[in-house]
């Protein structure tokens, strides 16, 4: 696997009230392509930001991010971005929604492309349907379904599942992680479910806050097949739980 990202020393302030908040710290992170990463971290610690400056929404005040070797300055359909909302066009059909990303297409390829990414999402039944007719879960399968159809190399998922109930989330997750595999895209998600990055991840890369900075990146060495009720996904899971909460369990030592 290559490099398809490669961040050095990037540091990003926001002015707020007339005063400078450093958000992003020193961060250096190398993605290769195909990896699956995934950002922990408490509220406000730049992982929204981070995936801005990657996916060319934001730039960074200094350092630099490059993704194959080109720096990124703009947006582009060689990234697609999926927020906690899924900000579909509300008067539009899903179907609409989904072509929208595929501009660069001409008619005959972008209906292909519409009816293969509604088919892998399961939502080839609602295509004429309007986004305030879906559930929340469809309407994230859409958003997804939007993302991925240009082929980005780059699928940048900002809590993409946070606003969902447990199970939606748990088949929604399978779902991601199946068209990784199929699609062979690197991904990028931020999450708070400790669980969710455990399940998902090759890398996780943990944050801490004050400025946002990278405290640990852990791989997560359990294969493809992941079950949440083994012994070395807990163990991983009380791994990240512990960079942020205090256990209160005392435990024999364990060693991954
Ligand atoms: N456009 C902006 N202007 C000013 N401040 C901003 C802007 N965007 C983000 N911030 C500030 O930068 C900090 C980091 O924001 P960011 O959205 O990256 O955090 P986050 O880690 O994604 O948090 P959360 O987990 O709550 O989504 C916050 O303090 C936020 O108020
Ligand atoms: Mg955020």
């Amino acid at each position: 696997m290559s490099e398809k990202v490669v961040m050095k020393q990037i540091t990003k302030s926001f002015s707020v009230n007339g005063e400078k908040l450093e958000v992003l710290q020193a961060i250096d992170l190398e993605i290769k392509s195909g990896e699956f990463i995934v950002i922990v971290g408490h509220s406000g610690c730049g992982k929204s930001t981070l995936l801005k400056i990657i996916a060319g929404l934001e730039t960074q005040d200094s350092g630099s991010c490059e993704m194959d070797g080109k720096a990124i300055t703009k947006p582009g359909f060689d990234r697609g971005m999926i927020f906690q909302e899924h900000r579909l066009l509300p008067w539009l059909s899903i179907e609409k929604n989904v072509a929208l990303s595929l501009e660069a297409y001409d008619k005959a390829e972008r209906a292909i492309q519409v009816e293969k990414y509604l088919d892998l999402v399961k939502l080839s039944d609602f295509k004429q349907a309007y986004p305030a007719q879906l559930s929340g879960g469809m309407s994230q399968r859409a958003a997804i379904a939007r993302a991925m159809a240009p082929n980005p190399d780059i699928l940048l998922l900002d809590e993409p599942f946070g606003a969902l109930d447990a199970m939606t989330k748990i088949e929604l997750q399978d779902e991601v992680k199946a068209l990784h595999q199929k699609e062979k895209s690197t991904m990028i998600m931020v999450t708070h479910d400790i669980e969710e990055a455990v399940y998902l991840a090759d890398r996780i890369v943990v944050m801490a806050a004050n400025p946002g900075r990278i405290r640990d990146i852990v791989t997560i060495n359990l294969g493809k097949e992941r079950d949440r009720g083994s012994i070395d996904f807990t163990i991983y899971r009380k791994k990240i739980y512990d960079y942020f909460f205090e256990s209160k369990v005392k435990e024999p030592e364990y060693v991954i």
